[in-house]
């Protein structure tokens, strides 16, 4: 049988996220449906969220799923030394489909090769985070008419940040021009350097973070800094405030630029930054909704030809 996991947006060809991103127009365009009336999604995170596990819920019940899961995995058996094979294999007796993050990198991959069901990889460690990758891109498609020859700068925490590394494999694609912007105790790992070599990616690097700097850009792709991920909390201290957007570094930025963030923000963008035209992660947060319908619906075996024919919109 046909895996249908999302575990890796690496697993993707151009076409397919071409394909998903369609998916997601229709459901922005529509989000209230009964299209998956009778299916169970499961939300499993043994790691805190905010945007991801609520929109994943929103998207499931917008059209007509119902919910389980657990937000914290100290109320669930695990504490008792139930392993996570057990765990996905119950689940999996329960919902048509696991979404599920985890702090511990490759288990999204685990989960998809013992369940019977689809995994949707919700974020593993500092790994990957495809679902995020898809509203990244979906929201960059929106902002600059094309996904084509962007100059995406990414700044911030690229050692431990998944958005970006996710990002970067998505874009093999796409033909764009990184640059990363990092402390060096927080650069791009080498692994993801080769991978963009050997991909043809091109990128630059810079520890500077000015207005000259980012005046190219298409993309401001900023993140937080991952307290979670360091073992040497001296060593987080050190780097945790310093790359702040301040709204005098956006002086000389092309008039279509948009700034982009994961979120949570820490201390990585001004409050005042918030109101200016460049200003795009709250609108790229609730795009989050419709590229994960589509993702769901697509793990579902629900086709794009399913979603435009479907007579089950709501108003
Ligand atoms: N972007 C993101 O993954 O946010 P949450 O951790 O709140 O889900």
């Amino acid at each position: 049988m046909e895996n249908r996991s999302l575990v890796s947006i690496a697993d993707h060809t151009r076409e397919k996220i071409e394909y998903l991103i369609q998916m997601a127009q229709e459901f922005e365009r529509r989000p209230n449906r009964h299209l998956l009336e009778g299916k169970v999604v499961a939300t499993l995170f043994f790691e805190p969220s905010t945007r991801t596990r609520l929109s994943f819920e929103t998207a499931a019940n917008r059209l007509g799923a119902r919910v389980i899961g657990f937000a914290d995995p100290k109320v669930t058996s695990g504490t008792k030394g139930e392993t996570l094979k057990d765990t996905i294999m119950m689940v999996s007796n329960y919902a048509d489909v696991i979404v599920m993050r985890h702090y511990l990198e490759g288990a999204a991959r685990y989960a998809s090769e013992v369940a019977p069901v689809p995994i949707v990889n919700a974020g593993d460690g500092a790994n990957q985070h495809p679902s995020q990758t898809m509203l990244d891109l979906y929201s960059m498609y929106k902002t600059q008419g094309t996904l084509d020859n962007l100059n995406i700068y990414l700044v911030g925490d690229l050692k431990y940040g998944r958005t970006v590394h996710s990002m970067l494999t998505a874009m093999r694609h796409f033909s764009p021009t990184f640059h990363f912007i990092a402390p060096e105790e927080l650069a791009m790992p080498e692994t993801y350097k080769k991978y963009c070599r050997d991909h043809g990616i091109k990128y630059v690097e810079h520890t500077e973070f000015d207005a000259d700097v980012i005046a190219g850009a298409d993309i401001l792709y900023m993140t937080r800094v991952q307290k979670e991920r360091f073992t040497d909390l001296m060593e987080y201290e050190r780097v945790k405030d310093r790359y702040l957007l301040k709204l005098d570094m956006l002086a000389k930025a092309k008039p279509t630029m948009k700034i982009l963030h994961p979120l949570p923000r820490v201390n990585e963008i001004e409050y005042s930054i918030d109101d200016d035209p460049h200003a795009y992660y709250f609108e790229q947060a609730r795009n989050g909704l419709y590229a994960r319908q589509a993702l769901i619906c697509d793990a579902l075996g629900i086709t794009l030809e399913d979603v435009k024919n479907d007579k089950t919109i709501i108003l």
